[in-house]
């Protein structure tokens, strides 16, 4: 091991990673190919940064790939990137096997059609077995959405008498999540430039450090993951303590 990579691997870890890839489009305009193109070259980076992810010990990787706005985009637009998840599913079932990665999906996946809902089911009930990092694709994913979900569960129970209003806590909520089980996001990155949420893990990212880097997400490397981790190492959590 290098001074560098030692120096590296001696920096305090997020637990919890999540990554808006964001820029696929711009990145697209920029060499004047179509935004579909732009969607392909963010999943072959999506491949890439999920590997290094897991090879550095990352514990848990949330990627947000598709938000429950993105349906508004052009009909053709919307067609391309559910070909390309099919087409992605189906080597991640390959590539994710070797990895010893456990593939989760978090989202309201009714939306998607039948062949590609089976596809996601086989990727969870494979992977499921696997001991190394869990990795999230946030599919179909708002954190609005996913809250109404949770808030529409916990009335569910109260209509069915096996809960009460007063019994309703934090913990009630986070455990009707898409994310139930699983610690907070530490740090979240987007590529891209833009300083917002877009709707990404709402709740979950009360206390998530941010990084925003000035980099189309079809162009993130290793590199960039490697910096804003540093970035992040450096930061001071203080979870509203001194
Ligand atoms: C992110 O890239 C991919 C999805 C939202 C599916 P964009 O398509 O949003 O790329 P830009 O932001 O237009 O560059
Ligand atoms: C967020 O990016 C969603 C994903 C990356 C999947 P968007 O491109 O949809 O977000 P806005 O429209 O810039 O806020
Ligand atoms: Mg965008």
């Amino acid at each position: 091991m290098g001074k560098k990579q030692e120096e590296q691997a001696a920096l305090p870890l997020p637990r919890h990673l999540g990554i808006i890839m964001d820029g696929n489009g711009r990145w697209a305009k920029k060499r004047g190919l179509p935004r579909s193109a732009g969607h392909k070259a963010g999943a072959n980076n999506f491949r890439a940064i999920t590997r290094y992810c897991s090879s550095i010990g990352i514990e848990f990787l949330t990627v947000y790939a598709f938000s429950t706005e993105n349906w508004k985009r052009p009909a053709d637009e919307v067609g391309a990137l559910m070909k390309l998840f099919k087409q992605y599913l189906e080597e991640a079932l390959r590539d994710f096997m070797e990895e010893n990665i456990r593939v989760r999906f978090l989202g309201d996946l009714s939306a998607f059609t039948p062949d590609l809902q089976e596809l996601i089911a086989r990727v969870e009930r494979e992977s499921a077995p696997k001991t190394g990092m869990v990795l999230n694709i946030a599919m179909n994913y708002g954190g609005r959405a996913e809250i109404v979900h949770a808030v529409r569960g916990l009335a569910e129970e109260i209509s069915a008498g096996r809960l009460s209003p007063a019994e309703i806590g934090e913990a009630e909520i986070a455990s009707r999540l898409y994310t139930a089980g699983q610690p907070d996001p530490d740090l979240i990155i987007r590529p891209s430039g833009e300083h917002r949420v877009s709707n990404f893990l709402l709740w979950q990212s009360a206390y998530a450090e941010y990084v925003v880097m000035d980099i189309l997400w079809p162009d993130f490397k290793p590199a960039d993951l490697d910096r804003a981790l540093r970035d992040y190492s450096n930061r001071n959590r203080r979870f509203g303590g001194v």
